[in-house]
């Protein structure tokens, strides 16, 4: 379990707790970090998936999206 803290984004959270999750552009732009949801809400901020895929709660981008209603599980 890792704990996201205020201002930090998931993806830099992982990579504090010593986790190698894929990454490139940190912006939401690449897709790179794309990771499977498997339980909780997402609030998504990236600029790839489309309005009815970031509905659909299936995958998030952990560089810029952030857990709307917990715990958030992700596939990793
Ligand atoms: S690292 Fe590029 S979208 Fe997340």
């Amino acid at each position: 379990m890792v704990q996201v803290p205020a201002g930090s984004s998931l993806l830099n959270a992982l990579l504090d707790a010593g986790m190698t999750p894929n990454y490139s552009c940190k912006d939401g732009l690449c897709g790179a970090c794309e990771t499977k949801i498997l339980s909780g809400e997402v609030e998504h901020h990236d600029s790839i998936l489309t309005k009815k895929e970031q509905a659909a709660n299936k995958s998030m981008m952990i560089c810029v999206s952030r857990c709307r209603r917990g715990p958030l599980v992700l596939d990793m």
